[in-house]
């Protein structure tokens, strides 16, 4: 789950610092320069920016070649367009890493290398931008979010303003070529809006990007959508194996279980249950939440805890804004214990002592 946060928290983060440096570049090229702050140290932000992308670029490909749920391939990260998972989208995050990993390169070695050739290959910055910006939203499974995508055509926005500037400045351009340069620059962030419209943002995106038929069965990249109807899991049973923690604080005490599905749409289920310690030492659950998240694809299933009974938690989950199905899980032996085992159900309860799937969801 922390892999899946970080691998698209960092690479949205990713996109904001290439964002920012590309925008610092073309405006000191432009003859920009911020108040009284010497050159040096406009030029040492620069650098410091691009260093800090790289980081962000290692973690951005470990944490996805980590996380189980995108099935990418070490290979697919350098090489581009080999991957099974949307090859060509995800193709476009490779090249963009090539074309970055050329620039650093090249830059370590300035002093062996002839400035002219330096600056031309200095100047694949500017396509590694772009390139970048439709892996984002092409490959993202948060494309649909609002506030993700209002991102990433603000980056564009951001970009097409600082070359405007530029181009404005640029006397030594006949003012025919700087009027086409602007009007190209300016007609770009509504060009991406169109072909997102278009694409990313339609349903059915993840089948069309190239998403293995695999992951979709289970029914997760395809999910993120805002919009359209996140689709249910198909009906199964699995083994759950997993431990369970508790924290007492006062009188009430919080109980952990976690663990990994084997079997059915598989990945991992958390469960946290608030309960109340009664006079005699036992427990009465109060309330209780699960989050299920499949071993494929990015859609997450939470819902809460409608019944407990001995050995036996039922309690519905449904992925955002879709509708919910009922689930249970029963474990063998006591909780909390360093190992617990048992079954999951999910769209059927078994027939056990709790009984019944009413309730409300979460
Ligand atoms: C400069 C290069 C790159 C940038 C700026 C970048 C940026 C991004 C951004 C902004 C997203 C969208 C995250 C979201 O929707 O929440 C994303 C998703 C993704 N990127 Fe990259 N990326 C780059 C390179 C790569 C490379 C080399 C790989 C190969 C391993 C890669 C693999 C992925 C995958 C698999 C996703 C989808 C994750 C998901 O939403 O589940 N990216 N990237």
């Amino acid at each position: 789950m922390t892999l899946w946060y970080l691998a698209r928290g960092s690479g949205l983060v990713l996109l904001a610092v290439l964002t920012a440096n590309l925008v610092l570049g073309i405006a000191i090229q432009g003859g920009w320069h911020p108040g009284a702050w010497p050159r040096f140290a406009v030029q040492a932000v620069h650098r410091n920016l691009a260093l800090l992308a790289v980081v962000l670029l290692v973690i951005h490909v470990v944490t996805i070649e980590l996380d189980p749920f995108v099935p990418v391939g070490w290979w697919a990260a350098l090489v581009p367009f080999v991957s099974p998972y949307r090859p060509f989208w995800l193709g476009l995050g490779s090249l963009s890493l090539d074309l970055i990993a050329a620039v650093v390169v090249t830059s370590l070695l300035r002093s062996h290398l002839r400035l002219r050739w330096w600056r031309v290959i200095h100047w694949l910055t500017y396509l590694s931008w772009p390139v970048a910006v439709l892996h984002s939203l092409g490959t993202g499974t948060d494309t649909r979010l609002t506030w993700v995508f209002g991102f990433e055509v603000g980056c564009v926005g951001l970009v097409a303003a600082t070359v405007i500037f530029r181009v404005g400045r640029a006397n030594r351009y006949r003012a025919g070529v700087r009027v086409l340069l602007m009007a190209a620059a300016a007609a770009t962030p509504m060009a991406v809006l169109v072909w997102s419209a278009a694409g990313p943002l339609q349903s059915g995106w993840a089948r069309r990007a190239g998403t293995p038929t695999t992951a979709l069965a289970s029914g997760a990249p395809t999910a993120a959508g805002a919009r359209g109807r996140p689709p249910a899991l198909a009906p199964f049973t699995a083994s759950f194996l997993g431990s369970a923690t508790s924290s007492p604080s006062g009188q009430v005490e919080t109980i952990s279980i976690s663990g990994r599905v084997q079997g059915g749409a598989g990945g991992q289920l958390m469960v946290s249950l608030v309960a109340n310690q009664l006079p005699g030492g036992s427990l009465a659950v109060d309330r209780g939440a699960v989050t299920y998240r499949p071993a494929t694809g990015s859609q997450i299933y939470t819902g809460a805890v409608v019944s407990v009974g001995p050995g036996s938690l039922i309690f519905r989950l449904a992925p955002r804004g879709g509708a919910a199905m009922p689930a249970e899980l029963t474990m063998n032996g006591p909780v909390p214990a360093s190992s617990v085992s048992g079954l999951l159900y999910l769209g059927s309860v078994a027939a056990g002592p709790a009984g019944g799937d009413g309730g409300q969801d979460s």
